[in-house]
This record gives structure tokens, sequence and C-alpha cells, in this order.
């Protein structure tokens, strides 16, 4: 069984929509358990506005433990602002922690503390996400600047897009847009083609 963490020190990052499609992508690949454990359930909210089942199931913290045996994958969405303790403890017990952070109002300082508090062995990756669109190049720049703190950043990215928050308002994820605006998509595909090489999936 392999964990995936999404975590972090900001809030409003997409930390829970980051969670949901990766626990869509990784069902195409094994049984997955989504565990909110945001107090405010921001991910059993979204379960409840359709009727569609997604292919993955979703238990809070207090409600996960009985669930946890038996999956291939454990996605856990954390809320905003772990403490320093917790943030170590995430990073330790994950096979891998899945950072998010958004291009702009980019204040490094607090970003490289939250590095130094991952546990040192973690297995870790930035995600640069909400990325807004051509010609703007804070994506880059963001970037330029993780990899010169030789912060661990996904090569992909997921861009700002408004078929995202509208599939998260419907209940469901991007991947069940039609046309155009399940594009996005593509761009989760990408980073679960990386978390699977990150944490070795399918290798002995
Ligand atoms: N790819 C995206 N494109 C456009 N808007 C986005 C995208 N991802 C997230 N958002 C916006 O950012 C908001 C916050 O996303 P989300 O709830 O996933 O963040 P979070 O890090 O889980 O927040 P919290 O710290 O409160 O738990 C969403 O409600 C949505 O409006
Ligand atoms: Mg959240």
């Amino acid at each position: 069984m392999k964990i995936i963490a999404i975590t972090g020190y900001k809030g409003g990052v997409s930390k829970t929509i980051t969670s949901i499609h990766i626990a869509r992508f990784l069902s195409d690949y094994g049984t997955v358990l989504l565990i909110d454990s945001d107090p405010n359930r921001s991910v059993e909210k979204w379960a409840k506005r359709t009727d569609s089942v997604p292919p993955f199931k979703i238990k809070n913290e207090k409600s996960a433990p009985a669930h946890i045996a038996g999956n291939d994958f454990l996605v856990l969405d954390t809320p905003a602002r772990p403490d320093s303790n917790e943030l170590a403890e995430i990073s330790e017990e994950a096979h891998l922690t899945i950072l998010p952070c958004i291009p702009d109002a980019i204040s490094l300082d607090p970003m490289l503390m939250m590095f130094h508090d991952l546990a040192p062995s973690a297995n870790y990756r930035v995600l640069i996400s909400v990325t807004p669109p051509y010609p703007s190049k804070s994506a880059e720049e963001l970037r330029k600047l993780l990899l010169e703190n030789q912060v661990m950043v996904f090569n992909g990215q997921i861009r700002r897009s408004a078929s995202i928050v509208k599939a998260i308002d419907l209940g469901i994820t991007v991947a069940q847009m039609k046309g155009r605006e399940r594009l996005p998509w593509r761009d989760y595909q990408e980073i679960g083609k990386e978390i699977l090489e990150a944490i070795n999936y399918g290798k002995a």
C-alpha cells in the first residue's frame, strides 16, 4: 500500500482539489481510499453534491482506520496549517508528500521553511498549481526559484481552469467533463504518471 499525502502550510492552494483528482487518477491502477482529514470535510461535501459514485472510497480521519487495510493507495488530504511536527510526521510516513504551491504572491521564506520542516527522509515534490495562462511567466519564475533552491518539483503543473472549479461544484472530477472542458484532465494525468514513478509503482 502506497501513501500519498497532499499538504502544506498555506491555505487555499488547491490541496483538496488535487487530492480528489489524484485519487481519481490512481483508481485506474488499484483500490484507493481518500482520507479527508480537514475538519471542514471538503471532500465529503464534494461527494455529496451528486449521486454519481466516485471510483474510490472516501473516509474522514476518524472513520478511516477500519477501512485502510487492503487498499493499494491511500491519498491523504490535510487541513491547512499543520504544525512543523505534523508536517515531519506526515512526510515521514508517506511514500510521497505533495506540496501544492500557487505562483502568485510568492513568499519564498515561509516556503523554504516548509522544506526545512519535512522529515529528512521525505520523498516530496512541489506541485505548481493554478497556473495563469500565457503570457504570464509566474509559473516558470516560481519553478526557477524552487530549482535554484534545490527543491524537488514536478515537471508538470496544473493550469488555472474554470472547468476544474465547475467540476468540483458539480461533485465530479474534470475527467468527467466533455469536450474542451475536459482538457485540464491531461494536467492531472501527467502529474499522475510522475507520481507513479516517484513511488516506484509497478517496480519490485
Ligand atoms: N486549477 C484550478 N483552477 C482554478 N481555480 C482553482 C484551481 N484549483 C483550486 N482552485 C480554486 O482554489 C480554491 C481552493 O482550492 P482547494 O479547496 O482545493 O484548496 P485547499 O488548499 O484544499 O484549501 P484549504 O486550505 O482551505 O483546505 C477552490 O475553491 C478554487 O476556487
Ligand atoms: Mg482543503
